[in-house]
């Protein structure tokens, strides 16, 4: 298959993307686990399996996987990423991996070389964790990062679990070691999430490392009252400890050179004439250590019981590597330079589990992503797929 036919193909398959869960107003995609929007993604992947010939199998975790080969026989070589994303995020953060895999196993395919193994391309169910609120909850459930009574347990903001969500599949959740037994490498193509590659002047990169990150959420109590009747004196307001904790995030991030966000909120009961009785905050926090990760939340946790509230740990991903002679095969193939990430990915759930994992990085022109300025020109998206199909071509 020539450059040209794969770069039409590329083209048709996301097309056939775009208008999934994009909102009319934001321009944003709003694709959230086991959602409509998501199981038409879904749909479309399965499709995609169909079209080549491919045999999809699903996980015990809803992942799903598309294999050219028995993997049973020999484990094979993985491509792929995810299909759902944050609220209003941008196209390429996941989608991007998944339609470039396809399009990388349609060019390997062209050349007419049987593979030494099987090929295999996955969608990774649930990474962002936007409604759930754990991300990578299909890689994590897997590999039994994440156990699936926590799992199951989970709510949505309407209070619907994931276990009533997913319905009688439910039982079947947990650990897969024979669906991790068939990956004998993983390598995850991903739009980049800065700047690094557009300060670098290359189209494309080998990630070998995650930053540390976590989720916490913050309970603060309050008193509800009427907004026009009650003086501020006798108010227990849960906003103003809100705005101080989101101060002392901000400043203890600064001072450990860390990262903290505070991006979702609950205001209950959420009326515009009424002191609110209680504020849910959820902090996300990062940095190139996990020491400095611990310092800021310990100063979140200390001003939020000050206030009389709590901190409850959702999620924690330590520093992961993802694995170094993989990375360092693709940086020489691929003559690419190798960068780490503070977002995390499937690909460093992996890792941590032991198989071995490795990223690609596709140039983001404007450092933008997890918001519809995301962006990759299709110059860019093409080099992605020729570097995904040469690192195919290494590793089967
Ligand atoms: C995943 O995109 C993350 O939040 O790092
Ligand atoms: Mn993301
Ligand atoms: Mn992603």
């Amino acid at each position: 298959m020539c450059d040209r036919a794969v770069t039409a193909t590329f083209a048709q398959m996301w097309a056939e993307l775009e208008p999934i869960g994009r909102h009319a107003q934001t321009g944003g995609y709003r694709r959230f686990a086991w959602t409509a929007e998501d199981l038409t993604l879904r749909e479309w992947f399965a499709a995609q399996a169909d079209a080549r010939g491919l045999d999809l199998v699903v996980d015990r975790a809803g992942n799903q996987w598309a294999w050219w080969g028995n993997p049973d026989e020999t484990p094979g070589a993985v491509l792929g990423s995810h299909l759902d994303s944050v609220p209003d995020g941008g196209a390429f953060d996941g989608p991007l991996g998944v339609v470039s895999a396809f399009a990388a196993l349609d060019a390997f395919r062209a050349t007419g070389r049987a593979p030494s193994r099987p090929i295999g391309i996955v969608n990774f169910a649930d990474e962002e964790g936007a409604r759930f609120g754990i991300a990578c909850a299909g890689s994590r459930l897997i590999t039994g990062a994440l156990s699936a009574a926590t799992a199951l347990a989970l709510r949505d903001v309407e209070g619907t679990t994931l276990a009533e969500t997913i319905g009688v599949d439910a039982a079947s959740v947990g650990p897969d070691p024979e669906t991790l037994r068939r990956v004998g490498v993983f390598v995850e193509l991903h739009i980049e999430q800065g700047r690094w590659l557009i300060d670098s002047e290359h189209a494309v990169g080998v990630g070998n490392a995650i930053w540390p990150h976590g989720r916490w959420r913050v309970e603060l109590p309050g008193e509800a009252n009427h907004a026009g009747t009650t003086a501020l004196a006798d108010r227990v307001d849960p906003t103003l400890a809100l705005a101080g904790l989101i101060q002392q995030a901000r400043s203890a991030a600064e001072r450990h050179d860390a990262l903290a966000t505070c991006g979702k909120l609950r205001v209950s009961p959420n009326a515009v004439n009424a002191v609110p009785s209680h504020v849910t905050a959820w902090i996300d926090a990062r940095a190139s250590n996990e020491a400095a990760v611990r310092a800021v939340i310990d100063q979140v946790r200390g001003f939020a019981e000050a206030a009389g509230g709590s901190v409850l740990e959702e999620s924690w991903t330590p520093t992961t590597m993802l694995t170094p002679s993989v990375v360092d095969q693709l940086a020489t193939v691929l003559g690419a330079p190798v960068l780490g990430t503070g977002a995390g990915h499937d690909a460093g759930i992996l890792a941590t589990a032991g198989v071995p994992a490795a990223m690609l990085f596709v140039r983001n022109p404007t450092g933008v992503s997890h918001s519809p300025a995301e962006h990759a020109e299709p110059a860019d998206c093409a080099a992605g797929v020729k570097a995904l199909t040469a690192a195919l071509g290494e590793l089967v």
